[in-house]
């Protein structure tokens, strides 16, 4: 099984899915790998083509639907007998690799820590369904979420609820100050940008009204903006959503939320949640209501932009198309892979059973979300293509955004972020000098070139080896009526931004930024999802009521099966850690002097633990919370939860 196999080999194991390359994300991995995968797609793809063109004769039908039934069957079969494999040990075993490459496949550990976690989530959601049914559905809801979360507290130490649902307690709902602090400290850290240039129409009319602080200060947008203290945080990819993106009943918008900046920190000043209709801070009588349900809306918002755009598209699907090119053009020993596999391990699994569990329809998300799964797909293209390559490096978004540590002071994720930024831009400098000397080397390295090119060449341009292929026996028209071997490949390269490599800088900022993005980066969206996204009133997957319809507070919120429904979720993607950012037994150097680099890299880590939890002992004296999740000890070496 662990048998290595050529480089030409595993080309094609990796291939891409053409159909996905424009719908879902960065570059998906076809679904099944050889010529057995692609028969069964394009024989599947053919049946749903022709039965939607409604032109299927009788005995086409009927053949056709016993080929559907037979595949059906064997996926399930193929189910049932992995499942039973697991239990045995026998995960790993050369034949079971039907679906991933077999260097890909999630091994024992892993899946027995996991199937020790799914369990208490199994035992967990029995326990939250005795919930008593004769009482009104917001007291179920509450008692739902108690049992729920007070029976998985046993299996999370030392957090015995997520923190934020003892905060809602201690305050009785979000209070501004909390808003605030998870703008910079919660799930969700990489909205908030300061007002520049760009915004200036907005504010302009904004501007028309005033606008009061906490403490009775008036304050003038256009001033405040122009001394650089006003801040804004909103979502202009979900502004031209239309009534048909979005499912029955749900409801997702556009908020933009205003803050100035003082010396105690920021402080919210308004939220638009429609096209000229603002919301500002109240305390008291309806104004109160109507702002709580601002924050709401905006809350749901920001959930939607963390699970769809920061979390899935800007570090899962982001980071595989990376994978799958480091698989595809560099031999194992190559340095370049020696240095970035380990931080790859499991992404493609965790990433597949993504599509299966998470985008498939009917699955979590499309239960969830507001948006159909049509346009939530589209939304992460969208995004996706928006954000170019550069802009994952921190330092360049850290610029874009306006947030530099003397215009925005005390910003938990950014204060962290950049001592690991640091440490990993150190330790790739340090590896990469050491084989290559200089820029022409990088030039003139022939697999690392190629990597390049797989990356930034238009897709047009690619092989046709990089696509699924098929039997010769496969009439060629089925083959082309099931988009399994495209004409027109997209024009756009696989990564935004991406082009070839011209000197030894730009080698080492692209590992910086790769190793960053799979440890560090998805750490800090991933696994903060359990302190504030399992408590379902902090940040609702869709709100269940228009901006327009007068409801109360609790009639936004999910209902009784998505309150849990969204609790599993979340809890499930922020439950196991595995695997330790840096850690020797991952990332294992043959060079003795690589070794050395790696130790070095190590002992800085611990170095940014002691800083952290200084940082976090003030924190916590502060905010009554702290932020761990860019402890160095609790970042793991690749995406893969
Ligand atoms: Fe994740």
């Amino acid at each position: 099984m662990t048998q290595q196999s050529s480089l030409a080999e595993k080309q094609g194991y990796y291939r891409y899915d053409p159909n996905g390359l424009t719908n879902k994300g960065s570059a998906r991995l076809f679904p099944y790998t050889g010529q057995d995968g692609s028969t069964r797609y394009v024989l599947s793809k053919l049946y749903e083509i022709i039965r939607l063109q409604g032109r299927l004769s009788v005995p086409c039908s009927l053949l056709l639907t016993e080929i559907e039934s037979s595949i059906a069957k064997l996926e399930s079969k193929w189910q049932d007998l992995s499942t039973l494999l697991v239990d045995l040990r026998f995960l790993q075993s050369d034949w079971l690799n039907f679906d991933l490459p077999p260097n890909e496949q999630l091994n024992n550990d892993y899946v027995q820590e996991k199937r020790k976690f799914l369990l208490k989530i199994w035992i967990a959601s029995a326990v939250a369904q005795v919930v008593n049914r004769n009482l009104p559905e917001s007291d179920q809801i509450q008692q739902q979420r108690q049992l729920f979360l007070h029976s998985l507290a046993k299996s999370f130490v030392p957090t015995p609820l997520p923190a934020i649902a003892q905060i809602y307690e201690r305050d009785g709902g979000l209070s501004d100050r909390e808003f605030v602090r998870q703008r910079l400290a919660g799930a969700n850290p990489m909205v908030i940008r300061r007002v520049q240039a760009v915004d200036a129409g907005l504010i302009q009319a904004l501007a028309s009204q005033t606008y009061k602080l906490a403490n009775g200060n008036v304050i003038d947008l256009l001033k405040s903006a122009g001394e650089n203290c006003l801040f804004i945080a909103d979502y202009p990819l979900f502004k031209d959503l239309q009534v048909t993106d979005l499912q029955s009943g749900k409801y997702l918008g556009s908020p933009t939320a205003i803050f100035y900046r003082h010396e105690r920190g920021l402080e919210p000043v308004l939220i638009e949640l429609l096209k000229g209709r603002v919301v500002t801070p109240s305390i008291t009588g309806n104004e109160a209501d109507d702002w709580a349900k601002a924050k709401l809306y905006f809350q749901s918002a920001d959930a939607n932009h963390h699970e769809l755009i920061s979390h899935f598209c800007y570090t899962h699907a982001a980071m595989e198309a990376f994978a799958i090119a480091t698989a595809r053009q560099l031999p194992s020993n190559h340095p370049f892979a020696q240095l970035l596999s380990p931080h790859f391990r499991f992404l493609i699994a965790i990433n597949y059973r993504a599509n299966a569990v998470l985008l498939a329809p009917g699955s979590a998300l499309d239960q969830l979300m507001a948006p159909t799964l049509e346009t939530t797909l589209k939304l992460s293209h969208t995004a996706y293509r928006q954000k170019s390559f550069w802009y994952y490096s921190l330092l360049n978004d850290i610029e874009l955004r306006g947030i530099e540590p003397q215009l925005l002071p005390d910003f938990p994720y950014r204060d962290d972020a950049l001592l690991l930024w640091e440490a990993i831009a150190k330790y790739t400098t340090r590896y990469l000098q050491q084989y290559y000397p200089d820029d022409k080397a990088v030039i003139q390295d022939t697999y690392l070139q190629a990597w390049a090119d797989e990356l930034g060449a238009p897709l047009n341009t690619r092989p046709k080896s990089d696509f699924p292929q098929v039997p010769q026996w496969l009439p060629p028209e089925w083959i082309t009526l099931s988009g399994i071997n495209p004409q027109e490949l997209p024009t756009h390269p696989r990564v935004p931004g991406f082009a070839k490599i011209g000197s030894l800088q730009q080698l080492i900022d692209i590992a910086t930024i790769l190793v960053f993005t799979c440890g560090p980066q998805h750490a800090a969206i991933n696994f903060s999802q359990f302190d504030y996204m399992t408590y379902v009133p902090n940040a609702p997957l869709a709100t269940y009521s228009h901006p327009n319809t007068t409801v109360s507070l609790d009639k936004l919120l999910p209902p009784l099966p998505k309150d849990l429904l969204q609790m599993q979720l979340t809890a499930t993607s922020s439950g196991i850690r595995w695997g330790n950012l840096g850690s020797s037994d991952l990332i294992q150097f043959f060079d003795q002097s690589d070794r050395q680099i790696l130790a070095q890299f190590q002992s800085d880590l611990r170095g940014i633990e002691g800083k952290i939890q200084v940082r976090n002992q003030q924190r916590f004296a502060e905010h009554n919370i702290d932020y761990p999740y860019l402890l160095p000890s609790r970042i793991p070496n690749s995406i893969n939860i």
